[in-house]
């Protein structure tokens, strides 16, 4: 889709994925040097970002989307409307990791994954359509 669409959300998609690409400048990425930025949008339109931050003990890093949901819920805001990622990848769009659409299943299936290419165009699909069958809190029985 084009960059300047816009969501039928409020913040159009352009302002999300700008916040995205302005997160990834802060990736502190120096083993793989692959930066990735997130702009998450809550359901009351704020804007919160997140970038990967990798350790020398490698499996200790953390992706960007998780960082930005991390953050979010940590700020009070556990319901999305849609989260931007921007990576220096120009042919293909950033696509979430696994342990992301996992990360960002537990916050419902119904919201939008805005995957995006240098150039500011990008895919965008659900949660859901990215992870399929999944599970989520619904499942835990306690
Ligand atoms: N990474 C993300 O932050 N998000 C993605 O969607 C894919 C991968 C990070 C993890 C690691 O710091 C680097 O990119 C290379 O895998």
């Amino acid at each position: 889709m084009a960059a300047n669409q816009t969501t039928e959300y409020g913040i159009d998609v352009k302002t999300l994925i700008m916040a995205s690409m302005e997160a990834k400048k802060y990736a502190y990425c120096p083993y793989s040097k692959f930066p990735v930025g997130a702009a998450l949008q809550t359901e009351n339109d704020a804007i919160i970002t997140g970038c990967n931050v990798e350790n020398a003990c490698n499996n200790l890093g953390i992706c960007a989307e998780r960082n930005a949901m991390a953050k979010a819920v940590s700020e009070g805001h556990t319901r999305f409307k849609a989260i931007a990622i921007a990576s220096n990848l120009d042919k293909e769009p950033i696509t979430p990791c696994g342990g992301c659409r996992q990360f960002m299943r537990e916050f419902g299936v119904k919201w939008t994954v805005y995957m995006t290419r240098t150039d500011g165009t990008c895919e965008a699909m659900t949660v859901g359509q990215l992870l399929p069958e999944s599970f989520g809190p619904d499942n835990v029985k306690n």
